[in-house]
């Protein structure tokens, strides 16, 4: 008996788990199906998530309906009557066709609050508390009134946020026209403009008749809108009253901020990152493509590269321009030098060896008739040349490097700092043993007179390319200090394949020699102590 049941217990549980499997299957398939047949568009307007007119197509909040009895069809926010004219997800914005706020004629109403009469008048439709707000930077709060009426503008928790106040002077000629300033400016005279705080989504207004005006409150030749700046022609809308204009809104994805939800769970795209929106009133966050990469943040793999290499003029590349994910690079062709960034900035490196080998066999010739004369004669004259060549190419080589260092540096300092080989071979009559001061592993240092100056001359044995490139890195740097106890760097010599640095002469010997050597000249451990603090 006791057997039994257990195994009937076993059964049934199994069922249970085949079932619930089976449910979960199901729900993903409707789910899959779901995304599937989500509309794209409803007329021109293109629709992506989280926006969505079918259920289980939209994130909470951003559920829109087409409305095809129009043609071409329109789309609402929700089920509301705010028309959506168009959507864009990169910049977190929805345009709207926003109802003018005291509407033309007098019998017309919004949400039946309306009352010519009344002095309380409302601007709604958006659901309080997000996910839509009136973008503060891109809106104004506009009233065009020949009363003289002082206008607030009040938020939905009936604070007073922003105000503005109309005035219009008295015809100059009785049977004149007033006439209106006619330079598209709203800044009281018949027309005011205040800007929108962020953060609220529906707001009302109150109108105060100003007291010298005793002829009428607001009547039926006054409006007010909430309007994207740009979208209206101020002098246009005193003569012709709209009752809709074009608003701008902005979304948030959650109401929490990037802080409060870590993972930001909505950024669902690689390369994105979260944003706060935070107000006075609000907190929310929305989600971003990260820099380079551009698309829709709240989809897998939504965040797509730019690619900044089509569209070079752009980011004014005039080099080679490489695409890579998120960003590009742009570089000297091969054989040139410079910044890439400038029309014209890339430099050709004068090719030396060309030139050298076509003078070697234009003058074979000549080698092989004279040889017996004046061979000796040519041969040290080719020598010379190919010193020159030489010198040449290598501070073209290491001139244009420097030249790359200091371009965002200072230029003229770089001039200042080059001294020919000439010199640094006169200084140290031709690099000669009995002016050698030092040595090691690195190379040889000289000693040697210079305009003057005592000058120590470090002759480097590096030959690797890229240590050059280092190397020249380090004279940019050192060229900027000035520092009592940094041994000076007076300049260098680019003219041979690794460049000679000249520096002051300090006497009394090497630093190594006072650190190792015992006896009167060595360091005490005081001083040692203190020059390390
Ligand atoms: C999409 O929805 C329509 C009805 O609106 C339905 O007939 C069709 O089968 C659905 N398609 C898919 C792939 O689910
Ligand atoms: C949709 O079409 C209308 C005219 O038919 C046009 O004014 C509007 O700019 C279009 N909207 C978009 C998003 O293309
Ligand atoms: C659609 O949005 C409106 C708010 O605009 C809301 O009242 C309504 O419940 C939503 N409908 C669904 C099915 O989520
Ligand atoms: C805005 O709405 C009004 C009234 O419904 C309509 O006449 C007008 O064409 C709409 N504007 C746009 C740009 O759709
Ligand atoms: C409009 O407001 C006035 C005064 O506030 C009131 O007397 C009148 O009944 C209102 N009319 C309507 C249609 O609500
Ligand atoms: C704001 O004021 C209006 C009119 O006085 C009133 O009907 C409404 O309930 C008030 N709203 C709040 C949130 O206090
Ligand atoms: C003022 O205008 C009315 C009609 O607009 C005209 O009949 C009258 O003659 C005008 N008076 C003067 C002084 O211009
Ligand atoms: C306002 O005008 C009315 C008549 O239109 C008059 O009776 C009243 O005294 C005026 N009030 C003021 C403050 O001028
Ligand atoms: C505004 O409209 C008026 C009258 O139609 C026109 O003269 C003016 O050029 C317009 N201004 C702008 C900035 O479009
Ligand atoms: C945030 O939104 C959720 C769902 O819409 C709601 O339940 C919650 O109360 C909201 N929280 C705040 C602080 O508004
Ligand atoms: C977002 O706002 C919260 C609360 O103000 C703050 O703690 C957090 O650092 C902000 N996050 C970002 C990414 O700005």
């Amino acid at each position: 008996m006791k057997k039994l049941s257990n195994r009937r217990v076993r059964v049934v549980f199994k069922v249970a788990v085949v079932a619930a499997v089976l449910l979960q299957l199901l729900r993903a398939a409707a789910a899959a199906q779901a995304t599937a047949n989500c509309s794209t568009s409803c007329g021109n307007i293109s629709i992506s998530y989280p926006f969505g007119i079918e259920p289980g197509c939209y994130h909470v909040g951003f559920n829109l309906s087409c409305d095809h009895s129009h043609n071409p069809p329109k789309l609402f926010l929700g089920d509301s009557t705010v028309e959506v004219l168009e959507i864009s997800i990169p910049s977190g914005t929805v345009r709207i066709n926003s109802s003018s706020i005291v509407p033309s004629s007098p019998s017309a109403s919004i949400d039946g609050k309306m009352n010519k009469s009344g002095r309380y008048h409302t601007w709604s439709g958006l659901r309080k508390g997000g996910p839509f707000f009136v973008s503060p930077d891109k809106n104004r709060f506009l009233v065009l009134s020949c009363n003289n009426v002082q206008v607030l503008l009040l938020g939905e928790d009936n604070s007073t946020v922003n105000a503005c106040a109309t005035y219009c002077p008295p015809a100059p000629g009785k049977n004149q026209s007033f006439q209106y300033p006619l330079r598209n400016e709203c800044s009281g005279i018949g027309c005011c403009s205040a800007s929108i705080p962020k953060g609220y989504s529906s707001y009302s207004i109150q109108v105060q008749v100003q007291p010298p005006n005793n002829i009428s409150e607001f009547d039926a030749e006054s409006s007010v809108y909430i309007a994207e700046e740009g979208s209206y022609n101020t002098t246009r809308l005193i003569f012709e009253t709209l009752d809709t204009l074009p608003a701008l809104l902005d979304w948030v994805i959650s109401n929490s901020t990037c802080k409060d939800s870590p993972t930001a769970s909505a950024c669902r795209s690689r390369n994105s990152y979260c944003q706060n929106y935070t107000s006075y009133v609000y907190n929310g966050y929305r989600c971003r493509c990260s820099a380079g990469y551009q698309g829709n943040p709240y989809i897998q793999d939504g965040c797509k590269d730019i690619d900044e290499c089509a569209r070079w003029e752009l980011h004014s590349c005039y080099g080679t321009c490489i695409n890579m994910p998120g960003t590009f690079h742009c570089q000297c062709p091969h054989g040139t030098y410079g910044n890439p960034f400038t029309e014209g900035g890339c430099i050709k490196i004068k090719n030396s060896s060309q030139g050298l080998t076509i003078s070697l066999l234009i003058s074979c010739g000549s080698i092989l008739l004279a040889l017996a004369f004046v061979g000796p004669f040519i041969l040290r004259k080719i020598k010379l040349r190919k010193a020159q060549k030489a010198k040449e190419r290598f501070f073209n080589q290491n001139h244009g490097l420097l030249l790359q260092q200091l371009i965002s540096r200072n230029a003229d300092i770089g001039e200042r700092m080059i001294i020919t080989l000439a010199d640094l071979e006169k200084a140290t009559n031709s690099f000669d043993k009995s002016r050698e001061v030092g040595g090691g592993g690195h190379g040889v240092v000289y000693k040697g007179i210079l305009d003057l100056h005592v000058v120590a001359i470090k002759k480097s044995k590096i030959v690797v390319q890229r240590e050059i490139d280092q190397f020249i890195n380090e004279v940019a740097i050192l060229s900027q200090i000035n520092h009592r106890n940094v041994v000076k760097l007076l300049g260098c010599c680019l003219e041979t394949e690794v460049p000679l640095l000249v520096y002051e002469f300090i006497s009394n010997g090497t630093l190594s020699h006072h650190l190792h050597v015992e006896g009167p000249i060595s360091l005490p451990w005081d001083d040692r102590l203190r020059i390390a603090v």
